[in-house]
């Protein structure tokens, strides 16, 4: 089998690149390891930028999330038992859309599943081969037989743990990362939020987190310690946890009911550099991590995406290597503010288990002065809503 690009991973980056490219009549064969079901199974990313809405647009995959999504305004911030409101609409002119990344990934599997592009689910043991050189292949084995795709490019889109960013031989990698001492364990019931908007809050007990998929979703979150299980938290006690770090008024609107998805996921910051290695190329979680507080995971995808999917036109439509050539720097400038931004939020927001009385008189300090500082204000609504790609 031969193809011109074999993408690795049919998460959204893998299929938003398959999408953009078949758009400019460039062909892709995606391979994922896990079953569709599976993949559609996993609840994560929410909040979405609108530069990522106008790549979803160009994908021709945006109609429900136009019909469905909910836009955002602003966002509040708790901390005192007292709520501030950041108003990206009037501070940046620009607003966020939530919907889940769940609806997203259903949309670009529909369309491509409509497309007639191929995507081989349960591939096992998915290997890049010769990327060094003029003519890559992907080895895997489907129903116990062992196949070869050749192309021109390999896209390694298959997240954290994946294949591609571990067949990079160790000298040509540099590895950055910081792993926080917490995890959020969150819960997505079918009861309405507590609030019209997002809360993030600072609170003694820990950070929390009110977020939505809908007016009759709601998902939470609680940072809690990375050695808690989740079956220790029944929903009575992540209900009674949520409610001591609410503020008052959160705590009367709080509307709590069975949970429908319960899970623990740890927060690390993580960079892979280079992201292009010949002629195999890194996106998404592959090539780095965010932690989850300041929302950029999946935007981050979508923005590497975005580069990717322009580089490899231009190779094909204008016979340049500028764009190849370019990937990997434009990309990572992007993500490097991001990365900052993330470590950031988490920084101001969370308990540290080793912070001292000045630590969180910083912390303090750092909260007050962005609910009273336009400035300050300004520069978290411009990086939350989504630096230009
Ligand atoms: P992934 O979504 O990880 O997709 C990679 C795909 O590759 C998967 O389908 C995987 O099965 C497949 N794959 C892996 N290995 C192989 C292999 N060897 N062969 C073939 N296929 C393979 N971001 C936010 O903004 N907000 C959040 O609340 C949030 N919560 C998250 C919670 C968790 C538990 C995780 C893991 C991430 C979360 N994120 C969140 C981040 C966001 O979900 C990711 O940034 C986004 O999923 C990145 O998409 P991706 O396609 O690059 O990677
Ligand atoms: C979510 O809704 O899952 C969500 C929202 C905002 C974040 C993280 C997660 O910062």
């Amino acid at each position: 089998m031969r193809t011109q690009i074999a993408i690795i991973g049919a998460g959204p980056s893998g299929l938003l690149l398959g999408q953009l490219l078949h758009g400019q009549g460039i062909d892709t064969v995606i391979l994922e390891n896990r079953s569709a079901d599976y993949v559609l199974g996993r609840i994560r990313a929410g909040v979405i930028e609108q530069g990522m809405v106008g790549l979803l647009e160009e994908a021709g995959v945006a109609a429900r999330l136009h019909g469905e999504g909910l836009v955002h305004g602003g966002t509040e911030i708790t901390f005192d038992d007292t709520r501030h409101r950041i108003d990206f609409k009037k501070l940046t002119g620009k607003t966020v859309t939530v919907y889940g990344q769940t609806e997203i990934t259903r949309d670009l599997m529909e369309a491509r599943a409509a497309s007639g592009a191929p995507t081989i689910y349960e591939a096992q043991d998915v290997t890049p081969l010769d990327f060094d050189g003029e003519k890559p292949r992907v080895r895997y084995r489907k129903d116990g037989k062992d196949h070869e795709l050749a192309c021109d490019f390999i896209a390694g889109c298959d997240g954290f743990h994946g294949v591609s960013r571990q067949s990079v031989p160790a000298g040509s990698i540099e590895l950055f990362e910081r792993v926080y001492p917490f995890g959020w364990l969150g819960i997505l019931s079918d009861t309405p939020p507590v609030s019209d908007e997002l809360i993030y809050i600072n609170h003694e007990r820990g950070f929390a987190l009110c977020s939505m998929r809908s007016h009759t979703r709601s998902r939470y979150y609680l940072q809690c310690s990375l050695a808690e299980h989740v079956e220790d938290w029944s929903d009575s006690r992540f209900w009674d946890e949520l409610k001591l770090r609410l503020d008052k008024e959160g705590r009367e609107r709080l509307v709590t009911g069975a949970s429908i998805e319960k899970s623990i996921a740890p927060l690390r910051s993580f960079v892979a550099e280079p992201m292009r290695f010949g002629r195999l190329f890194l996106a998404g979680d592959a090539a780095h991590i965010v932690p989850p507080t300041g929302a950029k995971g999946l935007n981050l995808a979508a923005s590497d995406v975005h580069y990717l999917s322009r580089a490899l036109v231009e190779f094909y439509r204008e016979k340049s290597s500028a764009g190849i050539d370019h990937y990997s720097g434009r990309a990572l400038a992007r993500i490097w503010k991001a990365e900052r931004f993330s470590w950031w939020m988490t920084t101001m927001l969370h308990r540290f288990p080793e912070s001292s009385g000045f630590d969180r008189r910083l912390q303090h300090a750092e909260l007050d002065y962005l609910v009273s500082s336009s400035a300050a204000a300004v520069a978290m609504a411009e990086n939350y809503v989504g630096l230009p790609y």
